[in-house]
């Protein structure tokens, strides 16, 4: 340990000519704290850390012990949150008034107060005699600002605090404040977000479900399927498939079938018994009464043989119509029928196969609807999420949204699975929530960043990726997040992954979000062309960027976009 009196010597007595190294040294040891030690929103650890920032207040002053006092709105004072050695003034949960002995005084005045035995503090309360040589209180506070909390170490033999340990410690608190704010954000974000992420939570959950109960299926792969199975089970060729939506019957696959049953027509509900007068001339009319009756009386109805009146791309023979379900549910019905040659017939086996195959479709379709009504809803919530960060950084508005595009392009380019391409999506919709619990002050900090306010910046990867690793089914896309900042060359970070380390959802995020950055415009600066932008990440493929990912993006279809626009993105 170096002696005071050689650290005297060394490094001068006036505080303006305490080194700067000095200071940058106590930041890195600080910021070392927050990214290695402690997660910011890990608000479980968050006595431990305050304890470690009182161990490194005792360590830079070689004081003996110390204290964290946080301010306590209601009482006006301050109270002791943690402590590195349990001595009675440092006893967590001890209070002082604004003015009560040396931290008191430190809370008033918002300056360092002092207390040595050759000059002792006016406010100095001797509680134990002759357990403190010298003490020193700093206040935490942004500098002019009412101090929030008190940092406090003491000596037990007398050595009197050197000018440049007052210094440093004044320096800390002024670390520290910064960091509680960082802390207090996240907390915040925590109880703003809770109802936002419980649904989501709850979303994913359904969603991870849907996904155990059959093979991930939309509604219409089974049509499809449905129709397919038909051809290959039975030999026909003409059918349809309609659901009901609301009141209405919606055709939602068609094969072979007449115009007004055509996919996407919607048909009428009649009710029983209307039009039962009419005569009824056509095919086409005749499925849409036998539709009806169908799904009024909830049972199969056969035709007689029919088809005369129509063209003959549109003549068919005998049909049934099944009723479709999903227990008792009645989703809406099948139409199966046979080519115009009237010799064939459905027989009896043949209907009671069709009856079980259709009655296996029901649920199948009705899984795949909750799942596709399940996906939209989180799909809405996470753009609620990714369009509220843009609203705070309203230099990114649309950014998420044409990365998505962006990315989908190159996913689609390097065959990545419709899952991977789901999950890079939500990776590039979300890749910056992090920064929601970034301060104001250096989100929207109009100049260049400090080294210390980057440090903070650098933060939101890891911290948008710990939020996803939370919600079930945006797990996957935490890695992307957290590497989205990386470097093909090994020189980004969070963790100076290089190469094919980096997971390529994360080298994809890198190449389109800093394309991104240089098309669009910024207050401060002008969009670069699409050609000079794509230029740039040529000049930069093999350093910055994965080259393949780079190559994947060039024939990207930019016609439809202008050079640059008013929105733009920020470069985290
Ligand atoms: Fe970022
Ligand atoms: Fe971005």
């Amino acid at each position: 340990m170096v002696r005071a009196e050689e650290k005297r010597g060394r490094i001068g007595e006036s505080v303006s000519g305490l080194p700067t190294r000095h200071e940058l040294l106590l930041y890195r040891r600080v910021i070392k704290l927050v990214n290695e030690d402690f997660h910011v929103d890990d608000l479980a650890r968050l006595p431990e850390f305050y304890r470690h920032l009182v161990g490194l207040a005792v360590e830079i002053t070689e004081s003996s012990g110390g204290s964290l006092f946080f301010s306590e709105m209601n009482r006006g004072g301050i109270i002791s949150i943690a402590a590195y050695e349990k001595e009675d003034i440092a006893v967590p949960g001890r209070r002082f008034r604004a003015g009560e002995g040396v931290a008191g005084e430190a809370f008033q005045s918002g300056r360092v107060e002092v207390h040595s035995p050759d000059k002792p503090h006016p406010k100095f309360v001797t509680l134990s005699s002759g357990k403190y040589g010298a003490l020193m209180a700093a206040p935490i506070a942004v500098p002019g600002q009412k101090p929030e909390g008190i940092l406090c170490v003491y000596r037990r033999d007398p050595e009197p605090y050197t000018v440049v340990e007052i210094s440093l410690l004044e320096t800390l608190g002024k670390i520290i404040v910064s960091i509680l704010r960082l802390v207090r954000l996240s907390h915040d974000l925590a109880d703003s977000n809770r109802h936002l992420l419980d649904s989501l939570e709850c979303s994913g959950a359904l969603y991870s479900l849907s996904l155990k109960v059959g093979d991930r299926r939309s509604v219409s792969e089974i049509l499809q399927e449905v129709v397919v199975s038909f051809s290959r089970l039975f030999g026909i060729e003409r059918v349809a498939v309609l659901l009901k939506r609301g009141d209405h019957l919606v055709v939602e696959i068609a094969e072979g079938l007449p115009e007004r049953l055509g996919a996407g027509k919607v048909v009428p509900l009649e009710a029983a018994g209307e039009k039962a007068e009419s005569r009824i001339r056509t095919t086409e009319s005749k499925i849409l009464r036998a539709i009806n009756t169908c799904l009024t009386e909830r049972r199969p109805i056969f035709s007689e043989h029919t088809g005369d009146t129509l063209t003959p791309s549109r003549r068919i023979g005998d049909f049934v119509v099944f009723p479709l379900f999903s227990g008792r549910t009645l989703l809406g019905c099948v139409v199966v029928a046979h080519g115009p040659a009237a010799s064939i017939q459905f027989d009896e086996k043949e209907i009671d196969s069709m009856k079980e195959f259709v009655s296996g479709i029901g649920l199948s379709i009705e899984q795949a609807r909750a799942l596709e009504i399940n996906e939209r809803a989180y799909r809405a919530a996470i753009r609620a999420i990714a369009d509220s960060l843009e609203t705070r950084d309203q230099d990114s508005k649309g950014h998420s949204a044409r990365l998505v595009r962006y990315a989908n392009h190159i996913a689609e380019r390097l065959g990545f699975s419709p899952k991977d391409r789901r999950t890079l999506e939500f990776a590039c919709l979300l890749h910056d929530v992090g920064k929601l619990v970034i301060q104001d002050q250096i989100l929207l900090k109009p100049k260049k960043l400090t080294d210390s306010e980057m440090e903070i910046m650098k933060k939101h990867a890891e911290i948008g990726a710990t939020m996803l690793e939370r919600i079930e089914f945006l797990r996957d896309a935490a890695p992307i997040v957290r590497h989205h900042h990386e470097r093909w060359d090994g020189n980004g970070y969070p963790a100076g992954l290089a190469g094919e380390e980096i997971p390529l959802g994360a080298r994809i995020l890198a190449v389109v979000d800093a394309f991104d950055a240089m098309n669009q415009t910024r207050p401060y600066s002008q969009g670069r062309k699409v050609e000079e932008a794509l230029e740039e990440l040529r000049r930069c493929a093999g350093s910055h960027f994965d080259p393949r990912v780079v190559e994947a993006f060039l024939d990207y279809p930019f016609e439809d976009l202008p050079n640059s626009s008013s929105d733009s993105s920020s470069l985290f």
